[in-house]
């Protein structure tokens, strides 16, 4: 319990997090191929990007797992990547060693809401067969205010937010993705996940 409160101290409350009684954060871990590479004496290397691609896909698809496994008992999960603004920090507070990243942390709990089914962009916006197609401005507009719409009938945005277009600007708002870049570069080439030399 004492770790769950410095985690929050970090973090920050939110109601995913505090709602939840159970906490997963989901690895990548290079470490342990690594020394059992060591330990045989072979000679195998990951490679630092190979290694990142790998472990992204290893890790998210273990995710991905979990929840289905978690809604096929009743309960539910979020997604979530709030500790990322303080990686290095959870690292270090969950004795992670060099070469174990922590992606996700997956909130389980019971759910306490049955949301809508959110906007989709249409099949053919997504879905390409044999060549990529960029859809038009039109398509895009159309979809967009369709979209913006429905969230705003579901009341999916939080205080002061009005449109789907304010809601990314708050999220990836250039200034701030700039800073937030140049932390995270320096924590993932720490951890073992970016090649020094970026
Ligand atoms: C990789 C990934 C990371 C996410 N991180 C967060 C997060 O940090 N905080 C959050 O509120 N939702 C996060 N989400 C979104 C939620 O997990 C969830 O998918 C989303 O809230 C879907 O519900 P919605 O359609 O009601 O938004 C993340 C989703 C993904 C796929």
């Amino acid at each position: 319990m004492t770790k769950r409160i410095a985690i929050t101290e970090l973090v920050g409350e939110t109601q995913a997090l505090q709602s939840a009684p159970i906490w997963l954060f989901v690895c990548c871990d290079a470490a342990r191929p690594m020394k059992i590479f060591e330990t045989l004496k072979i000679d195998c290397h990951l490679g630092e990007v190979t290694r990142l691609v790998h472990s992204l896909i290893d890790t998210s698809l273990a995710a991905e797992n979990i929840v289905i496994a978690s809604e096929s008992l009743g309960l539910a999960s979020v997604f979530t990547i709030y500790h990322w603004k303080v990686l290095g920090e959870i690292a270090g507070l969950l004795h992670l060693p060099a070469n174990v990243l922590p992606l996700l942390l997956l909130c389980i709990g019971y759910p306490a809401e049955k949301p809508p089914l959110r906007p989709r962009w249409r099949t053919e916006i997504v879905f390409h067969v044999d060549r990529y197609r960029l859809p038009a401005k039109g398509t895009i507009l159309r979809q967009y205010n369709k979209s913006n719409t429905s969230l705003v009938r579901m009341g999916y945005f939080s205080k002061g937010v009005e449109t789907l277009a304010q809601h990314w600007q708050r999220k990836f708002s250039t200034k701030d993705m700039i800073l937030r870049e140049r932390k995270l570069r320096r924590e993932l080439k720490r951890l073992g996940f970016l090649p020094e030399t970026l």
